[in-house]
């Protein structure tokens, strides 16, 4: 969506032609943010962020009829404009009425390329107070200079979809009165509000404006959004490929530079547990549409992902097969030889401590290995098993009965009152997410793979040796892999989880690897893929007299 203003600027010499100057917003969160464009002699094009500062944002903002400059962004921020660049080395004073009015390189003068592209984010005419998150809060519209509340007369989920779309949240999940949020002050702007739930700014809804006096602040409207961040085609609503919310389109996040603490930002902001784990590539299938942040780096302090450092809005150098997954998980296992071992370690209050062995048994086990996404449980060490941790001992006495969701959930002593000393960490060994089923040892069989909570098989389309070979170390085999593809040792039931499977031979698990998606194929079971593991020098001819010999 376009939003602009026309500006005439009427020059008053003879013989001069009639200049004609527009500014408009592109490709922003709302209508007052954006990629900045100055249409002269008919052409649009964009300003250079060399020396772009804050000044000039304002006359931007204030010419846009938005609120204050919050942000100037340079670097194409909100993506790279194409065609001209008319102005660089803008330097406004900061009381011009438009930007076509600062002093500047002039028009079309400039050694910029669009990379540099500059942008403004201004403070909208409305804002959310007081709420869990950014994307939820007390409505407060800003008018006449000041900023003031909105009367919760009539106030529904229509009035409460334009309020969200114009903060640029998700959906309305709820709308709020009677001050749910807190009583604001000053002013009450808005009453009787009545949205279609379409309009792209709440002024434009047909209300009671401005003075209201028939209201008190203990009637002040407010909503909870949605935030302009979701996890997709996971396993529960904590899982899935990440997909990010600009200009009203939702889109994915490619995977250079993530890392766990971009991860935490996003658990944190959908109210999951903050223990991210990165699943890069197809993990939770690719998404389609637009890519819209690459090089994403958050310090792990923002609110939102959209606060952290990327390269603009739908700049990227990426496919949709690097598109970001995460799983957000309030459980770890450190210093194993393993995803599926090591020392257990539970997150509270954003902070990861240990767990006491007293009473640390192979059903408390199960509960970890079950949430970790892994198999059985082969062993419940004791005694620092996989070294001692640090911080808290938060969890003693453990008893689980094998079935809830998250050791978490099962008894213990109260939370934090252990006064166990690191020595007794307690551990686990949990069966990898693989097995290989049917074969004449442990180190040969059908593939199989472990999603949640079921096991199926895996096609053989591009199957080669570099996967076998992964398959053969995460099962603890020797790591020469050979292929057997079809049917050679029986045909799989169930679900076929993996097709398409390509490793590069570096990932700890075959789930690390890249794959169509949990369970999209063009298989059946008569491809199901197989492996004999053997050491990397043995030979072929006695691989088949072995087979040979034990059939
Ligand atoms: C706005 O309110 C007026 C007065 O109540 C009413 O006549 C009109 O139909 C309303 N318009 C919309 C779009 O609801
Ligand atoms: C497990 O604990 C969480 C958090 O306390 C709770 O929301 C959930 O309902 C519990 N689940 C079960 C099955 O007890
Ligand atoms: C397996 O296939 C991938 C993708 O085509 C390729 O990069 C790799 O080299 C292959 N490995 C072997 C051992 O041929």
């Amino acid at each position: 969506m376009l939003y602009f203003l026309y500006l005439v600027l009427l020059l008053d010499f003879k013989n001069v032609p009639q200049v004609q100057a527009t500014v408009r917003l592109v490709n922003g969160f709302n209508r007052c943010s954006g990629r900045v464009e100055v249409l002269y002699n008919g052409q649009w094009g964009t300003v250079c962020g060399d020396y772009w500062d804050l000044s000039d944002a304002a006359v931007v903002c204030k010419e846009m009829g938005c609120g204050d400059a919050t942000e100037a962004k340079a670097s194409a921020y909100f993506g790279q404009g194409t065609g001209k660049i008319w102005m660089d080395n803008v330097n406004c004073v900061g009381t011009e009425s438009s930007l076509i009015n600062c002093v500047s390189a002039g028009w079309g003068v400039t050694e910029c390329g669009h990379g540099g592209d500059a942008g403004v984010i201004c403070q909208d005419l409305v804002r959310l107070v007081n709420g869990m998150d950014s994307c939820s809060g007390r409505v407060e519209v800003f008018h006449d200079g000041e900023w003031g509340t909105v009367c919760d007369n009539g106030w529904d989920l229509s009035d409460a979809a334009v309020v969200c779309r114009e903060v640029g949240c998700g959906n309305a999940r709820e709308a709020k009165i009677d001050a749910y949020f807190g009583e604001g002050v000053g002013q009450i702007w808005m009453d009787a509000t009545q949205c279609t739930g379409s309009e792209t700014a709440l002024e434009s809804c047909n209300s009671t404006k401005w003075d209201i006096e028939s209201c008190t602040h203990s009637e002040d409207a407010g909503v909870f959004c949605n935030p302009p961040v979701r996890l997709v085609n996971g396993i529960n609503s904590c899982s899935g490929r990440v997909e990010v919310l600009h200009n009203g389109q939702w889109g994915t996040v490619c995977k250079d530079f993530w890392d766990s603490s971009d991860a935490a930002v996003v658990c944190k902001e959908l109210g999951c547990p903050t223990g991210g784990e990165v699943k890069s590539f197809t993990f939770f299938a690719p998404g389609v549409g637009t890519i819209w942040m690459d090089d994403v780096q958050c310090t792990g302090t923002e609110l939102s992902l959209t606060d952290c450092t990327f390269r603009g809005w739908g700049t990227h150098n990426c496919d949709h097969t690097f598109d970001v997954g995460i799983i957000c998980r309030d459980i770890r296992l450190v210093d194993g030889s393993n995803q599926c071992s090591g020392r257990v370690e539970v997150l509270y209050n954003d902070q990861w401590g240990t767990v006491c062995d007293a009473g640390w048994d192979l059903t408390d086990a199960a509960v970890v290995c079950n949430s970790m996404g892994c198999g059985t449980p082969i062993a419940a060490e004791t005694g620092a098993f996989f070294g001692q941790g640090s911080g808290p001992v938060w969890l003693d006495d453990m008893s689980c009965s094998g079935n809830e969701p998250s050791v978490k959930n099962c008894s213990s002593m109260a939370l934090g009152t252990s006064t166990c000393s690191h020595e007794q960490d307690a551990g686990v060994v949990c069966n990898p997410p693989v097995r290989l089923v049917n074969g004449i040892n442990s180190c040969s069989g059908r593939v199989e793979v472990l999603h949640n909570g079921q096991w199926g098989t895996v096609c053989n389309d591009f199957w080669n040796t570099t996967d076998a070979s992964v398959v053969c170390k995460e099962v603890g085999c020797p790591t020469g892999g050979e292929v057997k593809s079809f049917t050679y040792f029986g045909p799989g039931g169930g679900a076929l989880w993996m097709d398409d499977v390509y490793c590069t031979g570096t990932e700890l698990s075959l789930t690390d690897c890249t794959f169509r998606g949990w369970g999209i194929h063009n298989c059946d079971h008569s491809f199901d893929v197989g492996v004999i593991c053997r050491e990397p020098d043995f030979m072929e001819t006695e691989v088949q007299s072995v087979l040979l010999f034990s059939k």
